[in-house]
């Protein structure tokens, strides 16, 4: 009984001394580049939702269909203002989950096997919880680096 105490202490000790702290890497944005990110985000958490649906139903085109929304295609809206102040480590994490997701669009329409999804989804949902560990998100009412070409601008 006193074992299983002590280690319920502990344990929320180290959690306590987790929460103190975000030692997570800074990303200092400005509120208009947080906002694009954040809402990208959101976007990621509810095409993933809409998968897992489709896939509940073993709707293999349907799933192809919202997973390809979160493909690569997702990177053109106007991104460039974004490139030159995230770190090539972020960038290359956010460009392999959209890579996983337009993989994961050609297989359901070829390969039509709710299984294989599955399995590819749980791996690609492993580069959320890597960056999430690694990265949060500062604002500051300095103006950041992007804001020397109007990036509001679409670069299309
Ligand atoms: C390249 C890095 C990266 C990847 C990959 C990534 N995220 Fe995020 N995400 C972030 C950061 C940074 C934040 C802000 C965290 C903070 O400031 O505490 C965030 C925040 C979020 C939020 C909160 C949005 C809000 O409005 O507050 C959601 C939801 C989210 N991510 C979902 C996902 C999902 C789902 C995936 C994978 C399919 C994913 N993210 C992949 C970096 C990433």
């Amino acid at each position: 009984m006193k074992k299983i105490y002590a280690l319920a202490l502990c344990l929320s000790m180290t959690t306590v001394m987790a929460m103190d702290i975000d030692e997570r890497k800074i990303l200092s944005l400005n509120e208009m580049q947080r906002n694009h990110i954040l809402a990208e985000m959101r976007a990621l958490l509810q095409g993933t939702q809409q998968i897992l649906h489709a896939l509940s139903k073993e709707d293999m085109m349907a799933v192809a269909r919202h997973a390809r929304i979160l493909g690569k295609e997702m990177t053109h809206k106007g991104e460039d203002h974004l490139r030159s102040v995230l770190p090539e480590n972020f960038m290359q994490l956010g460009m392999s989950v959209h890579q996983s997701f337009d993989q994961i669009a050609t297989d359901a329409e070829t390969l039509k096997n709710p299984k294989h999804t599955l399995i590819q989804l749980s791996d690609t949902m492993q580069h959320c919880i890597t960056c999430h560990a690694a990265y949060q998100i500062r604002t500051t009412e300095l103006p950041a680096k992007a804001e020397s070409h109007p990036a509001h601008h679409n670069h299309h």
